[in-house]
């Protein structure tokens, strides 16, 4: 059992696997907020309720992903993905990846727990030996987030900090 990490009694976050009927102005909204997507190639589009439902159809199809929704008391108020990578050089691993959509939620713990909500999803899967995730190398709060679940930053490359987290060091 890992000796690092103990989650948060509190704030409560909840997941659980996105819809078609969930793509709303406010999640767009996030996806066009320039400091939400600050260190994410998404601020080089805009988006729209059309590209988001778009983008949500084809990752439906996608049997090696899953979008979740992230709420807080019930409201939405983030996102996350898993990605199943089958043939890698780790093995069988996941990568997780976030986003807080509402500003006025940062800083309060939510992200830690919600990677800790992603990153339980994913080795419910026992052939999951391994969680990774990247985050640019000035995006502190996510290398934090990461950090404090038991990640290590496996390698640096251009702007990106890559990070891993074994099974072992999680469960
Ligand atoms: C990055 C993000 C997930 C962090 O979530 P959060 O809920 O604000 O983080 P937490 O409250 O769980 O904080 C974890 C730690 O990071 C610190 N932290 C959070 N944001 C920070 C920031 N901008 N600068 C420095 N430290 C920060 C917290 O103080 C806390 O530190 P501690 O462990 O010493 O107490 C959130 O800000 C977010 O979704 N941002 C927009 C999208 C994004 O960047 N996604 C990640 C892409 S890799």
């Amino acid at each position: 059992m890992s000796q690092h990490y103990a989650p948060p009694a509190t704030p409560s976050v909840t997941i659980r696997p996105a819809e078609m009927s969930d793509v709303s102005e406010t999640w767009v909204r996030w996806l066009n907020d320039p400091k939400v997507t600050q260190y994410s190639k998404q601020r080089l589009k805009t988006h729209t309720l059309d590209s988001q439902s778009a983008f949500l159809s084809q990752r439906l199809l996608d049997e090696s992903r899953v979008v979740y929704l992230a709420f807080l008391y019930g409201t939405h108020i983030g996102t996350g993905e898993i990605l199943y990578i089958r043939n890698s050089d780790e093995g069988a691993c996941a990568e997780v990846s976030y986003m807080i959509g509402e500003r006025c939620c940062w800083g309060k713990g939510i992200g830690r727990q919600l990677v800790n909500l992603l990153c339980k999803e994913a080795f419910k899967n026992k052939n999951i030996r391994k969680v990774q995730a990247g985050a640019h190398r000035e995006n502190i709060g996510s290398h934090k987030v990461l950090l404090s679940n038991g990640f290590k930053i496996s390698k640096e490359r251009n702007s990106d900090t890559y990070f891993i987290l074994d099974r072992e060091d999680f469960i």
